[in-house]
């Protein structure tokens, strides 16, 4: 039975370029997931866009000496022209910036409202007299009063991971003005969530999904909850950029909702987009309103608190609310299925660093290597469990011995072999010399379709349960199985002395490559297609990623869109003797030694 499954990726920031701890924290595994689903016929819808609001954005743009609005869009087009690179295939990548996102927003906060979730207070923040205006967020940095680490932000540390009550950061500084003047207490009204209220409902939602959850993200969310409950937080901020609070009182003119409060939203705004830009107005409940469908979230460990706790609160607070602002009908919203969060990739020992260059960024990467070499490194690499390391020498080694020596050059071998010796065609029946009676296939070719068709359980499953590094792995020992079927074989030498069995041999090859195409696909997209046309086949694996602007009353911005192919391939290969192929060539290219050193130069300068 198809699933209707919608892939949810945080939301980057508008403040950095992404680097390949990004990719391999969130982008790639959603889109291994995406890609994967939709082969099996799933009904897939990935959404994630540009995080475009928030001290982290305007603090950039003031460094920038820019407006906000031209540094977040000066980001978002660059983050998209490296998703169309990579093949992150979002259905929509889009933008908080957007009227529907405020719109949805504002809606949920009403619906929040509505329900007795929300309430005013006033309290003290930090203001700067110098310059006159309240210093919310990442403008303060102090040490952290949890684990004393110095450059905490006065938000969220992210030396423990703990989101941290700003006031009482300790000697907290103004990242505008450092030291030259002091911050003060000021008071100011905000408007809270009071997550105290539904702290059982959480802890029973992450109990209920406790026997999935990866154990690292339940320690930072099911456990802590359960050990430190769940306190009110403030989900206003006195800021110029972001989204009105929808209030018509005066004095919350100059505040703005606090951006993780409105971000998270973005996964249900992006889908009432995604359906408003396809003409299918109300498309956007198949993964909303529907209580079978799945919802992921894939996210890096900085941001469990806000998909465990902060996002399914809101949800549940809303329950029906939103739908009856928003249509005026009275259904609840589903709540997320899971939430794979990834640990943190490192790079060469090292934590990322962007500001002291110390990082692999992504478009710079695809200048020099091939998406789908980067894709694979990143995979085998993916910290699902623990941290990583992008190591440049392991990066050459993987690429060569498994990428270029088991799985491409097997591709390319045979096809090649095949391609010169049978005209063009897979071995026709009669190639392989059978009359009517005798089956073509020997003992040993039938085990090896068999394990290979096995495969796709044993792949499907560990994808199925985001274990995407084992998931590839597995497909990779498959790969192996054949070249050890090929050189007990040797069709190459079996040619000389009898074509029908070497026919046999290439025939069977053949098959188990064209069902490890469709395994490999998720992971390796761009070359898998490519195998995919040497086999001669009209329907493509999958659909095409391209660009649309979308006007309303902020201005217009752009979006990355995914235009879906129909069918269902993640199955066997039927490939019939005697088809018709295309010229093959190579799939990847063997990098040399050189490009270590070459690329190990140019961190931290
Ligand atoms: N912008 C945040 C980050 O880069 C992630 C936001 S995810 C969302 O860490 F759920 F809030 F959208
Ligand atoms: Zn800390």
């Amino acid at each position: 039975m198809p699933e209707n499954i919608l892939i949810a990726v945080a939301w980057p920031y508008a403040n950095a370029e992404i680097h390949v701890g990004n990719l391999t924290g969130s982008h790639l595994p959603g889109d291994i997931a995406a890609r994967y689903h939709r082969l099996k016929g799933d009904k897939v819808l990935m959404i994630t866009g540009t995080d475009s609001h928030g001290t982290p954005v305007t603090m950039s743009a003031d460094k920038l000496g820019k407006p906000v609005e031209e540094v977040y869009k000066s980001y978002h087009e660059g983050f998209i022209d490296l998703f169309k690179q990579i093949g992150i295939s979002y259905d929509l990548y889009t933008t908080t910036h957007s009227e529907n996102h405020f719109k949805v927003s504002q809606t949920i906060f009403l619906a929040l409202e509505k329900n007795g979730f929300l309430f005013k207070k006033t309290e003290p923040q930090w203001f700067s007299p110098g310059l006159k205006r309240f210093l919310p967020d990442r403008y303060i940095e102090g040490t952290c009063y949890i684990c004393g680490t110095d450059g905490a932000r006065s938000d969220q540390c992210d030396a423990c991971g703990n989101v941290l009550d700003p006031t009482k950061l300790v000697n907290p500084k103004s990242k505008v003005e450092g030291d030259t003047s002091s911050p003060e207490l000021r008071d100011t009204e905000h408007y809270f969530i009071d997550l105290s209220k539904l702290e059982p409902d959480v802890k029973k939602y992450l109990r209920e999904r406790s026997s999935y959850m990866r154990d690292t993200v339940l320690g930072e969310s099911l456990r802590k909850v359960e050990a430190e409950g769940l306190k009110p937080r403030a989900i206003t901020r006195d800021l110029d950029w972001g989204i009105p609070v929808p209030v018509s009182e005066a004095g919350w003119e100059t505040k703005k909702l606090y951006v993780w409060f409105e971000a998270v939203i973005g996964y249900l705004s992006a889908p009432i987009e995604w359906a408003q830009v396809s003409g299918q107005k109300d498309a956007w409940r198949d993964w909303w309103t529907n209580s079978k469908a799945k919802q992921y979230h894939f996210i890096g460990k900085d941001n469990i608190f806000f998909h465990t706790s902060l996002w399914p609160a809101e949800l549940m607070g809303v329950g029906s609310a939103f739908m009856e602002i928003f249509t005026g009908e009275e259904i609840p919203l589903i709540l997320p299925y899971d939430v794979p969060a990834n640990q943190f990739m490192n790079l060469e020992g090292k934590k990322i660093s962007g500001s002291r260059n110390w990082a692999v960024w992504g478009r710079d990467a695809l200048t020099r290597f091939d998406p789908d070499a980067i894709r694979y490194y990143l995979t085998v690499n993916m910290p699902e469990a623990k941290d990583s390391d992008w190591d440049w020498a392991e990066f050459v080694a993987r690429n060569n011995n498994e990428l270029v020596a088991t799985w491409g050059n097997l591709a390319n071998r045979v096809l090649a072999f095949c391609y010169k010796n049978w005209d063009g065609h897979v071995p026709s029946l009669e190639d392989m010399g059978s009359g009517a009676e005798t089956a073509p296939l020997r003992d040993a070719d039938f085990e090896l379709l068999k394990t290979i068709e096995n495969g796709f359980n044993t792949v499907g499953a560990e994808l199925e349960a985001v274990r995407l590094r084992s998931a590839l792995g597995e497909a990779m020992k498959l790969a192996t199985v054949v070249n050890q079927y090929l050189d007990v074989n040797a069709p190459w030498s079996a040619i000389k002395v009898d074509k029908a069995e070497a026919g046999k041999t290439v025939y069977t090859a053949l098959k188990a490559i064209d069902s490890l195409k469709v395994m490999f696909a998720p992971f390796l997209p761009f070359t898998c297609e490519k195998l995919h046309t040497y086999f001669g086949y009209e329907i493509p694996l999958f659909g095409e990623q391209y660009t649309e602007e979308v006007s309303d009353s902020l201005g217009t911005h752009t979006v990355l869109r995914y235009k879906p192919v129909e069918g269902l391939q993640w199955k066997p290969s039927d490939l019939q003797p005697g088809k018709k192929l295309n010229q093959p060539g190579p799939l990847f290219k063997k990098l040399e030694n050189e490009v270590i050193d070459v690329e190990r130069a140019k961190l931290g300068k």
